[in-house]
């Protein structure tokens, strides 16, 4: 006979789990009325206030602020009344760290969709999200502006956590570089950073490649005299004068076919730039991704893979060192450093056109 689960487990382990979901909506709905932002001036505020700024019910409100109050997203300084903490000043909407951003697109109706479907992932291994929408998350955001947005900034926010580190730990990785290009730049914020690094005197230009909207977007955001963007297809022919293809955060988003269409797209374009083969042996990408730890222990990586084998295209997934070394020789090319960033496990790996 099986042993009765002790209390401290029901209390712990899987009641906690549980809550997360709610914990998540929580903070989804606090994020959506910009409870946050009501603070801007004002030391303190009661329940009663917040329920009529936000026109909610004033119990329900207090019974809310008093779970949140729990978690350490504001605090309860007096009866029914209110101040901000350090955690429930990331909901402001201008905070530098994105976070309201975070939390309304992870909060999204249409991630709820997707990850309700999450066993015809698990049956098929195909994307629930393209299941539930019968469009990619691409052409969703294309048609939903306004998550479009927040993606945008949450990525931002995602991005410059890491190109602080990327430009400290791994600067070694561009410093022959003249002409960067950053395919599937998104946002601009790792281009921008990199033509900020003072280490990179020798740099040209930086380049964002995406598609036009996506570009659209990231030029009203960013300048810089060594910033430049283009647009276009990373499956189709990517005609940017670069020396150097940086790929951070899009190798995840796709199946390992597509990886590697996306990487003989690089090679082609990497080909015609180049007189002789020393030349295109002087080429590199550079992939920023997180690495799956090949070991049994618990890891967010684990759980993120799962969220792009939902919410990506088929056969997206986080990849193991090893994984990236096959996929990246099928594209024409062979990894030749890989340096880890120390932030969230993501490595920036190093790779080289193979030259016969
Ligand atoms: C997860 S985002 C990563 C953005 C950026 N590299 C970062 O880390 O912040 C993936 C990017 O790939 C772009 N993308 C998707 N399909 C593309 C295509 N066919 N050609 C060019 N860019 C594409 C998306 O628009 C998006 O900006």
């Amino acid at each position: 006979m099986s042993e009765a689960p002790t209390n401290q487990a029901y209390e712990y382990k899987d009641v906690k789990r549980i809550l997360d979901l709610t914990i998540l909506k929580i903070i989804l709905a606090a994020a959506n009325l910009q409870i946050s932002d009501l603070f801007r001036g004002k030391e303190t505020l009661t329940s009663d206030e917040i329920a009529t700024l936000t026109k909610c019910n004033s119990n329900a409100m207090y019974r809310t602020l008093r779970a949140l109050a729990s978690i350490g997203i504001f605090k309860e300084v007096g009866n029914k009344v209110f101040e901000q903490t350090e955690v429930s000043r990331l909901l402001d909407t201008d905070h530098p760290s994105r976070m309201r951003d975070y939390v309304l697109m992870r909060g999204a109706q249409s991630e709820y969709m997707a990850f309700n479907k999450f066993e015809y992932s698990l049956k098929t291994g195909k994307s629930a999200f393209n299941e539930a929408h019968g469009v990619n998350w691409i052409e969703y955001l294309h048609n939903h502006k306004d998550e479009a947005y927040h993606f945008d900034r949450a990525m931002q926010m995602m991005t410059s956590t890491v190109t602080e580190s990327l430009n400290t730990k791994a600067s070694s990785l561009f410093n022959d570089s003249k002409n960067i290009i950053d395919v599937g730049g998104g946002n601009g914020t790792l281009a921008l950073s990199l033509c900020k690094n003072e280490s990179l005197a020798q740099l040209e230009k930086v380049t964002v490649f995406d598609l036009a909207e996506v570009v659209d977007r990231a030029k009203q955001n960013n300048s810089h005299e060594k910033l430049q963007f283009a647009s276009g297809d990373f499956f189709g022919d990517i005609d940017v004068k670069a020396d150097t293809y940086c790929l951070k955060s899009v190798c995840h988003d796709w199946g390992d076919e597509d990886c590697i269409k996306i990487f003989k797209s690089i090679r082609r374009s990497m080909e015609k730039q180049s007189a002789n083969k020393e030349e295109l042996r002087s080429k590199k990408i550079v992939i920023i991704e997180m690495g799956v730890p090949e070991d049994n222990e618990q890891h967010h990586v684990k759980f993120s893979d799962l969220l792009m084998m939902v919410f990506c295209d088929d056969g997206a997934r986080e990849r193991t060192p090893t994984e990236f070394q096959s996929i990246l020789e099928k594209g024409g090319f062979e990894l030749t450093n890989t340096i880890p960033l120390e932030v969230r496990n993501i490595n920036a790996i190093e790779a080289r056109p193979k030259v016969e």
